[in-house]
């Protein structure tokens, strides 16, 4: 078999450390991993593997000899270096906003289109994370009748946010518990006991950036510029996993019944959705999986062809670095 040579770009990060973990856990053919970050992580070494790795500096030099880059450190880092990933012969997988909406990037759900991956030229990007997470759900009823309309509400995790999100909950919580004051540094607002309806900056339409990605990024990756989608991204005071109201009006009817059908052929997805018994997905029970949980499955009482669901992912995982890889194993 093959080996290749990966890097990880934000290796010390919340979704890089996720990388890290699912190459192992998945087997993916690794020669040599190299993990690299900023200066400031420059001396942490990592597991692998049963081996431990040192964390180095990224520079514009890391990559020579390397084949596959995954790239999570944010847009400005993936713009600066993924050139120099891709000259070195890389093939970059970008986790950033950076490069999906560029004609010449395929922007790839492996359960979706992963056809796309082979039009590549040197950089492939992974979707937004909740995009991901609602598309994982909405191809297998595409696949059955075209979706004219999607809207949607997300309920973000502070994970989301990356390790300062995380840890901005978790040092607010423990303040709570010991009867301090609660500090506010990375979100705009308190996120315990609280909502923010405000996800990236706003944009000139009122809408944010996050929830612009969902309407931009779905219409990319299912190859329907005409779908619509109406979205509303929340960050609430969840650790880990995203989850999503979605609301679907399609061309020919699909009764709850026919959904449910649907969704448990799919990949990647699986069916709790029992009601009598308190059974539908939640973000503490999506935590640390690999496949996106959907219930609530109802019909619209407002429309004739209209849906009602609810989703959950992890989006460390699928929303983010199992993406990745899966584009990885796509690619090799
Ligand atoms: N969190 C999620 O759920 C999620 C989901 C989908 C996509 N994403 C995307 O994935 C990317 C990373 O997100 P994250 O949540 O993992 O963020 P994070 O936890 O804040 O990690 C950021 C990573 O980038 C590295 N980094 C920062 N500045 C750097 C520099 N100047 N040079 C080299 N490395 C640098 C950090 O290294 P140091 O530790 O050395 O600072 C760290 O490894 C972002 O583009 C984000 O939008 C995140």
């Amino acid at each position: 078999m093959k080996l290749y040579n990966v890097a990880i770009v934000g290796a010390t990060g919340a979704v890089g450390e996720e990388m890290r973990l699912i190459l192992e856990e998945r087997n993916f053919p690794v020669a040599n991993l190299k993990l690299l970050a900023s200066a400031r992580s420059v001396g942490k070494r990592l597991p692998f593997k049963g081996d431990e790795i040192a964390v180095e500096e990224l520079t514009k030099d890391s990559f020579a000899g390397v084949d596959i880059a995954l790239f999570s450190a944010g847009a400005s880092i993936s713009r600066e270096f993924a050139p120099a990933a891709v000259e070195a012969s890389a093939v970059v997988i970008d986790n950033s906003s950076a490069f999906r909406m560029d004609d010449n990037v395929p922007l790839v759900v492996p359960e979706v289109n992963p056809g796309d991956v082979k039009k590549h030229n040197g950089v492939i990007a992974n979707p937004n994370c909740t995009t991901i997470i609602m598309l994982v759900a909405l191809k297998p009823l595409y696949d059955y009748s075209r979706i004219k309309r999607v809207v949607v509400s997300s309920y973000q995790s502070a994970s989301g946010a990356g390790a300062k999100g995380m840890n901005e909950l978790l040092s607010q919580a423990k303040s709570f518990a010991a009867g301090n004051d609660i500090n506010v540094e990375f979100f705009a607002y308190q996120l315990l006991f609280n909502l923010i309806p405000h996800i990236d900056v706003f944009q000139e339409n009122a809408y944010t950036r996050e929830e612009m990605k969902m309407v931009n990024e779905t219409r990319k990756i299912m190859g329907d510029p005409d779908i619509m989608v109406s979205p509303t991204c929340v960050r609430v005071p969840v650790m880990r996993a995203h989850s999503e109201s979605i609301n679907i009006e399609t061309e020919e009817k699909i009764t709850p019944e026919k959904a449910r059908e649907l969704f448990s052929k799919a990949p990647g997805l699986q069916v709790i959705d029992d009601p009598a018994l308190k059974k539908y997905p939640m973000p503490l029970f999506a935590t640390g999986q690999d496949d996106c949980f959907v219930g609530r499955i109802r019909k619209d009482l407002s429309c004739e062809n209209g849906l009602n669901f609810w989703v959950v992912g992890d989006q460390i995982r699928k929303g983010a670095a199992l993406n990745a890889v899966q584009i990885a194993e796509e690619l090799v």
